[in-house]
């Protein structure tokens, strides 16, 4: 049987996810393709090193160039992450004239726009299923099964480290660094979780979607971010008292001429199906113009799901290596804008006294915001008390205005959140 030979850079997770994949379904593979997929050559840190995969000793190399040189390997698999070396690693393979898969959001993100020209030059393909959602085959859904429709507004849970310690501390009553430390002992988490917890990751993910989604190359710094690092359980505890859940969204909305862009904790609608992705579970919202509503569920990260996402670029490219890819340009058909038209929840810590919550709405009338709900506790023995609104809808940059005003005033002793509520209109 002819043979398709791969390529693979880094046997992390998810390298060995994809080589296990190959392994159990194997004979649905050769069934599909009448051709086998072997590996050819795999760059590793060291040789030696004991691995849960089956592969015969003599495909490890330390030396990136023997996988990208091999005038053998088809297909190159770049499982290593981060942009440098990667981004090298990926040209010179590009320029070999082998066709590329990676899981890199950080590098699809940043230099997606140079390896896609460079793929088109060469006549071969360059995939990326694995890099956003994991397991969730988002990308290829929105390149070829909804190529029918415009997108206009994409809301997801991409990042499965947060939602799951976004979950523990709503469904459990953890406190954030507990959750965060949880999440670490499970492997969600990095050591150093901060891409995860300041939004990073998302944006990246974010940055890639939106541009196959417009059409238009998205830059990482037109999405501006606030990661879930501020989320208290106070806040979590309210969120729920009214109706919602707090979730890391990143969302993307295209309206006339316009395109918003941002990852941001906010307020999810305890009905709305996105308030029901728990833990590390990742979902994408998203509608278009005639399919409507859509909703991928699933696994965002791990070994099998992403394994899976990677395996079925390199199946898609073993079976009809052709090479269109769909237009983004550089030209700017949409504003990026940022009016973040929505409402807001917005907890103060006031001086319960008569006439602050009376002030404090007369400010918030005066820059024509117009409130939806208000709670207000009292605290036992204590003069000061919490309290909290949820507006209507309205730009952001009168909220920012209001609060200018309302920090000046002695009785508001603190404004400990302002968090976005999603409400899907
Ligand atoms: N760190 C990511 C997450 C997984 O927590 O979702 C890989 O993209």
């Amino acid at each position: 049987m002819e043979k398709i030979k791969l390529g693979i850079l880094g046997m992390g997770t998810v390298a060995s996810g994809l080589i296990n994949i190959i392994g159990f379904n194997n004979s649905k593979i050769e069934k599909i393709l009448n051709k086998e997929l072997t590996v050819n050559k795999v760059l590793v840190k060291s040789i030696g090193k004991k691995r849960d995969v089956n592969l015969p000793q003599e495909v490890y190399t330390t030396d990136a160039y023997e996988v990208i040189n091999d005038k053998d390997v088809q297909i190159l698999v770049e499982l290593m992450g981060g942009i440098n070396p990667a981004y090298e690693y990926i040209k010179a393979a590009l320029n070999n004239k082998k066709h590329v898969v990676t899981a890199n959001k950080a590098l699809i993100a940043t230099h997606g726009e140079e390896l896609e020209q460079l793929a088109v030059e060469n006549k071969v393909k360059l995939m990326y299923e694995a890099s956003v959602a994991g397991g969730i085959p988002i990308i290829n859904t929105m390149n070829d099964s909804l190529a029918a429709n415009e997108i206009n507004e994409i809301i997801g849970i991409i990042n499965g480290t947060t939602n799951y310690i976004l979950t523990q501390m709503s469904d459990y009553g953890l406190e954030y660094d507990q959750a965060v430390k949880e999440a670490q002992n499970l492997g969600f988490a990095e050591a150093d979780p901060s891409s995860d917890v300041e939004g990073d990751d998302a944006v990246f993910k974010l940055a890639i979607l939106s541009t196959i989604a417009f059409g238009q190359r998205i830059k990482v710094n037109d999405i501006p971010k606030e990661g879930i690092t501020k989320i208290s359980k106070e806040d979590i505890n309210y969120a729920k008292e009214l109706g919602y859940n707090i979730k890391l969204l990143a969302s993307a909305l295209r309206k006339d001429n316009e395109i918003e862009l941002r990852v941001h904790p906010a307020f999810v609608p305890a009905s709305h199906p996105l308030s029901t992705v728990k833990n590390e579970y990742n979902a994408v919202f998203l509608r278009g113009n005639a399919v409507g509503e859509l909703m991928l569920y699933g696994k965002g990260a791990g070994s099998l799901p992403t394994g899976s996402a990677v395996l079925g670029d390199i199946i898609t490219i073993a079976k009809n290596a052709n090479n269109l890819v769909a237009e983004k340009s550089n030209e700017n058909k949409y504003i990026i804008a940022n009016r973040a038209f929505k409402q807001y929840y917005i907890r103060f810590e006031v001086v319960d006294e008569p006439g602050v919550l009376a002030n404090i709405a007369n400010i918030f009338g005066k820059n024509n915001i117009s409130l939806a709900s208000v709670v207000q506790r009292q605290k036992n023995g204590n003069k000061i008390a919490p309290l909290v609104f949820i507006t209507h809808e309205v730009e952001r940059k009168n909220i920012d205005a209001a609060l200018e005003e309302i920090k000046k005033y002695e009785n508001v002793t603190q404004i400990a959140s302002i968090i976005l509520v999603e409400n899907f209109k």
